[in-house]
């Protein structure tokens, strides 16, 4: 078997441009025909000339409107190889597909009988032969010729030029995109198809139409994502003064869809799962996932689409600086402090876990064996906080000068992380050599924080190390640029007076610590008072922070930091230490106490009347399962579980009536609004509803019981649904049965009854249920969304999932395989579940081993999973 890794140091540019090409297709029910017709010419002459194609069928290729004979070319399993060709020439291409067998949803398949494309990474080579590199950038005309009645919509990237009805039950649709673009961001849809209509004029006068297709009879629920788009069109204007460049922006709805969404350009292709809401068939947490997925594709028309990546290694390139931009819209649409809150869950739980495991790799990786494998919460939310750090360094203001350089250089160009990092850095007159760093090395930095206060000198010592741990194939690491944004208290709260030479105070007026060394004492002066420290506020940058501070401390800054995200922060730190000791004790058989200072604390927070609801509930939370099974030595299920019920446990008995009092304050109130404030209010109240029923008792559970039957909006629903699926209750079955009978039709909605029954962390038969589940005549093993919810889900359940009485990870593999066979793509996104294979005790870890093991010996197993399950086994 060929084992290729491709390098970065490998990477040449293209020897071939294209000026133009046109795409003809033929699309039929048992094939289709591709005819590509392009305009290149040699860079370098003399250059053999090699395309990139996997499982076509090649009709004909002609040079110059000469058939080529066999003799001529060669073909072989990935590329077409033409020896010898002119200066400049026409290349004629045709090649047949059959979309209606591809199951690997990249290239030209079907979804519930919709033809659509997916091309980004590497998937135009599965429609015809091709440069199919992101840096060979050129202007594409597309015809699409289909059956009339069944497929009545045909779109593609661009203007729309004219339809033509053919007179034999047939018709052919006419684009062109103005706009050169590589071919990963090409897209072909036609169906029959359901759309709603809007428009939007841009600040210069364009108007715009906007269009949200979806399967007929889903319209009604296309209108959020509608609103979201507008919002996002408008933000750009106003934040980065970046406007649309096109007459059409059409988002697509379909159902069997590999990741999220796609920013094809002008002609966005979404799972339908980020785009149909409505009250009753979605969550609050649906709508905003939608609004700013909706956002992300719709910024990447210009961090993306107008400046590309040169080649994959510079994904985050695209992909780290638009989730920068849609987490700042969706701060700016919500409440930034809980925005941010929630971004830095989602970093710590995912991403620092990947940093932590067998496939840890830096944002801008050196080599891969599948491009695919890169879309990793590495690249993007890593990526992310890079794109961060360096606007706290510039301030908001440098940050904005340095993006209109970035476009006024590199407007319809392939370029690279370091022309990024350039043209942020030159125009403010910053050095990033050192920054830079980020982008090399992998692992999670550690900054260690040593405080000494002087009272004799009026002298503050603040003593701040970094390190990193090592990561595959970087056993040591230079010193990274670490923006620390901080603030020190006096004992009433208030700020003080930073008067410290190395202290910088950025254009938003934060004040920052750039650390660069290994190791360095701050000295702050006039400082009559011990004070309080408030280090790595608004988490200003991607480390764990190792500081002992005292418990009074931690108290002190959960009360009354002026930082909302620190004093969140610190209600988790504290949160950690109570869980692990309790942990260390569950471990030794020994019997749980929770410590009564931490349930005062946050029994304080749940009967503060003063502190914003949506705000409340973020203190309220306990640390994740996930956060704990990396600060933890070792991953053991069944202690987690133990010690974090206990907690639960415990608030819930010492709060009872004010929780339930906080429940009946805010449920039922607005049950239909979605303004950002009820959002909050439904939060905390299901929130404390769930603390509650950690009580089981049978009047809480009847309260559950009821929102579940009576529930006005989806939240209310799941949630009820949610705390059900995970008792004993004598109400379980029922409702989960009613749940299946409303929506076993709607391949949206039932991915949620997957969920709910994956996520049980109580009950012992979870394994079972979820096995069952695969056999349930609602459950398609091809679907993606059906995979995620269930399978993905449940390797997110850490208790059960690696509850040593059952044989989960054998059971887990078995699909893994059979995923894999039909979709390698999403068979390598169930991988993570092992990433946390070296936290498990001997006896745990022998058993993932084996299965690992038995994984990378399958004969078919696919490049894909392969590269990623091998790394845990070195
Ligand atoms: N580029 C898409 C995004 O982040 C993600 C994606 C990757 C979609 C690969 C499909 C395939 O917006
Ligand atoms: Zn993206």
């Amino acid at each position: 078997m060929k084992q290729e890794k491709i390098y970065l140091k490998d990477y040449k540019g293209p020897a071939f441009s294209v000026d133009s090409v046109h795409l003809d297709f033929n699309l039929n029910e048992d094939f289709c025909r591709v005819r590509a017709k392009s305009a290149i010419k040699q860079l370098t002459a003399g250059s053999a000339l090699h395309l990139n194609g996997v499982d076509l069928k090649l009709i004909a290729v002609k040079i110059n409107g000469q058939e080529l004979q066999p003799t001529e070319y060669q073909v072989t399993a990935e590329e077409l190889i033409i020896p010898s060709v002119p200066a400049s020439f026409t290349l004629e291409i045709e090649t047949q597909l059959e979309p209606q067998n591809n199951t690997s949803l990249e290239g030209l398949y079907k979804s519930s009988g919709i033809f659509c494309t997916q091309c980004e990474a590497q998937g135009f080579r599965k429609i015809t032969y091709f440069f199919d590199r992101p840096d060979v950038m050129t202007s594409y005309s597309v015809t699409i010729e289909a059956d009339k009645k069944k497929y009545p919509v045909l779109l593609s990237n661009g203007d729309r030029i004219k339809t033509e009805d053919l007179g034999n039950g047939r018709h052919k649709a006419y684009w062109s995109d103005p706009h050169k673009k590589p071919c990963y961001l090409f897209a072909l849809v036609a169906g029959d198809l359901g759309v709603i209509r809007d428009t939007f004029t841009t600040t210069s006068g364009r108007k715009v139409n906007l269009e949200v297709y979806a399967s007929h009879g889903k319209q009604d629920r296309c209108w959020h994502a509608m609103d979201s788009l507008k919002k996002a069109m408008t933000w750009d204007q106003d934040v980065y003064g970046l406007e649309y460049d096109l007459n059409d922006y059409m988002i697509v709805a379909i159902d069997d869809f590999n990741a999220g969404a796609m920013e094809n350009k002008g002609l966005n292709i979404f799972n339908s799962r980020l785009v149909l809401a409505d009250s009753s068939s979605a969550t609050d947490t649906d709508f905003h996932s939608i609004e700013s997925v909706v956002a992300h594709e719709y910024f990447h028309n210009w961090t993306g689409n107008r400046v590309t990546v040169a080649n994959w290694f510079q994904l985050s390139l695209k992909e780290g600086l638009t989730v920068f931009r849609d987490q700042e819209f969706s701060a700016d649409m919500t409440e930034r402090a809980v925005q941010r809150i929630e971004d830095v869950d989602a970093l710590r739980a995912g991403q620092f876990a990947e940093d932590a495991g067998p496939n840890a790799h830096p944002v801008r990786p050196e080599s891969c064996m599948a491009v695919d494998n890169f879309f990793t919460m590495t690249i993007y939310e890593k990526g992310s906080e890079l794109i961060r750090m360096m606007q706290t360094i510039v301030g908001r203001k440098g940050f904005r000068k340095g993006m209109d350089e970035y476009f006024r250089r590199h407007d319809g160009q392939a370029v690279t992380t370091e022309d990024f990092a350039a043209a942020i850095s030159e125009p403010n007159g910053k050095d990033f050599s050192q920054f830079k760093r980020w982008y090399n090395q992998s692992g999670t930095p550690v900054v260690s924080v040593l405080e000494k206060f002087d009272a004799a000198a009026g002298e503050y010592h603040l003593t701040l190390e970094q390190s990193c741990p090592p990561t595959p194939n970087q056993p040591t690491k230079e010193p990274f640029h670490v923006p620390l944004m901080m603030g020190l208290l006096d004992k009433n709260g208030k700020e003080l007076a930073l008067n410290c030479e190395h202290i910088t105070q950025n254009t938003d007026g934060k004040h920052l610590i750039e650390l660069k060394d290994h190791k360095k004492t701050f000295v702050f002066k006039g400082i009559k008072e011990r004070p309080v420290l408030s280090i790595l506020r608004e988490f200003s940058a991607p480390v764990n922070l190792h500081w002992e501070a005292s418990e009074d401390d931690l108290y002190f800054l959960m009360e009354k930091d002026t930082d909302s995200f620190n004093r969140r922060e610190m209600a988790q730190k504290m949160g950690l230490r109570v869980l692990s000791n309790l942990i260390a004790k569950a471990r030794k058989g020994e019997a749980l106490q929770v410590d009564e200072k931490y349930i005062n604390a946050l029994s304080a927070v749940i009967r503060d009347p003063n502190i914003d609801p949506s705000f409340k509930a973020k203190m309220l939370q306990l640390p994740s399962y996930a956060v704990l099974a990396q600060v933890e030595p070792v991953l053991d299920a069944e202690a987690f579980h133990k010690a974090r019920v206990t907690v639960r446990k415990t608030i819930a008995k010492m709060n009872k009536a004010a929780l339930l009092e906080t429940y009946r304050q805010f449920h039922g109130v607005e049950p239909k609004s979605r303004d950002t404030k009820v959002f909050g209010h439904r939060q905390l109240k299901n929130q404390a509803l769930s603390y509650l029923a950690e009580l089981q008792d049978p009047e809480i559970l009847e309260i559950v019981n009821k929102q579940y039957w009576d529930a006005q909006n989806m939240t209310d629903r799941m949630t009820a649904l949610t705390i059900l699926a995970d008792s004993q209750s004598e109400y379980r079955e029922k409702a989960l049965q009613h749940f299946h009978d409303e929506w076993k039709n709607d391949s949206v909605v039932i991915n949620k009854w997957f969920t709910a029954q994956a996520s049980a962390t109580s009950r012992p038969d979870v394994l079972k249920d979820v096995m069952a589940l695969t056999q349930h005549p609602t459950f398609n093993l091809q679907n993606p969304n059906n995979v995620y919810s269930l399978l993905r889900a449940f390797s997110a359940n850490i208790v059960r999932f690696n509850d040593p009485k059952l044989n989960v990870y054998e059971a887990y593999a078995d699909k893994i395989l059979e995923v894999d066979a039909k979709n390698p793509q999403v068979a390598a996104r169930l991988c993570s579940a092992f990433n946390f294979v070296q936290k498990l005790d001997p006896v745990m870890k022998d058993k993932a081993l084996t299965q690992i093991k038995r994984m990378v010996a399958a004969p078919n197993l696919s490049k894909n999973s392969r590269e990623l399950l091998q790394s845990a086994l070195t």
